[in-house]
């Protein structure tokens, strides 16, 4: 039988992990017996966040760190291998979003603001959490980075937030690359459109008016979908991905959507 058993016991952080995606992420890690370094810059939120799996029987503990300042990277590194004893994996999926903008309309402090958590911060999670895992001699060493559908499409009005996501998959294929000798394997999710606090003051209606828009389903994603991605790349049933940067969006990115009218649309009746 196929199961997700071969992730028991290994170590894994996941970065952003206070909200959204990450809390989804760490969530599925520990009910699968991964423990987890949940880290994030809310401390509040990730202590709750420690205690839910806690609760539910996982082991799990928080480290506040901000992905885009270097020193606080390298504590991560050094306080997960303190307190669990190796490394096994990371989650680089810490990020933000900006305003909906042409480009000329962003200021520099905008952009480097962005690229510093976006972009920076998975540079820096990939430099040091790789050393972390070749020093843990890690078998199953695995790397993923939370890129985006605006990391592999243009975006209008996203420009930054799209470059930002760009290099992230750049990156995530050359790390690929340079650790696939050394059994490490790194891959890129690209989600979609998910319900989570990203969308920030967005009304809801003009949320689940994009989703309709934008996702072939017409609904939002659930973070627990990430999650499930998350652990089959975590697992040794993916030992054999790497460098590859997977969309998870209904088909957002799989071409355009033009009108049809079906000839027989009685089948569905
Ligand atoms: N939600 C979506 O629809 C969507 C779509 C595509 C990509 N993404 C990507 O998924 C990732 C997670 O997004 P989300 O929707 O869960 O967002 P979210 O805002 O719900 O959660 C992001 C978390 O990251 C933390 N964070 C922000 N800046 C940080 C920093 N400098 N260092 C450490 N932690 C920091 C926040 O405190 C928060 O807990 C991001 O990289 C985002 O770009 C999200």
């Amino acid at each position: 039988m196929t199961d997700f058993s071969s992730v028991k016991g290994k170590v894994a952080i996941v970065t952003g992990a206070s909200d959204g995606l990450g809390k989804a992420i760490s969530q599925c890690y520990a009910d699968n017996g991964m423990k987890v370094v949940i880290s994030d810059i809310n401390t509040d939120k990730g202590l709750q966040v420690v205690e839910g799996i806690k609760l539910a029987g996982g082991d799990a503990t928080f480290f506040k760190a901000d992905v885009s300042n270097e020193e606080e990277v390298k504590n991560l590194i050094d306080f997960t291998i303190e307190t669990f004893g190796r490394l096994d994996g990371l989650v680089n999926n810490a990020g933000i979003a900006a305003d909906n903008r042409p480009i000329h309309e962003y200021s520099t402090a905008e952009f480097d603001r962005l690229m510093s958590i976006d972009l920076r911060g998975v540079f820096l999670g990939t430099k040091y959490g790789v050393e972390g895992i070749l020093k843990s001699k890690s078998s199953g060493g695995f790397i993923v980075n939370v890129a985006s559908l605006a990391g592999i499409l243009g975006n209008s009005s996203m420009g930054i937030y799209s470059s930002a996501k760009h290099g992230v998959v750049g990156l995530t294929k050359s790390a690929a690359l340079d650790y696939a000798p050394y059994n490490i394997t790194v891959n890129a999710i690209c989600p979609g459109t998910f319900r989570t606090s990203i969308w920030g003051e967005t009304p809801e209606e003009i949320v689940t008016q994009y989703a309709k828009i934008f996702s072939p389903s017409g609904r939002l994603g659930d973070p627990k979908e990430i999650g499930h991605l998350a652990l089959f790349l975590a697992s040794d049933l993916a030992r054999y991905i790497s460098g590859s940067a997977i969309s998870i969006d209904a088909g957002s990115s799989a071409g355009k959507i033009t009108p049809v009218q079906w000839a027989h649309p009685e089948i569905l009746e």
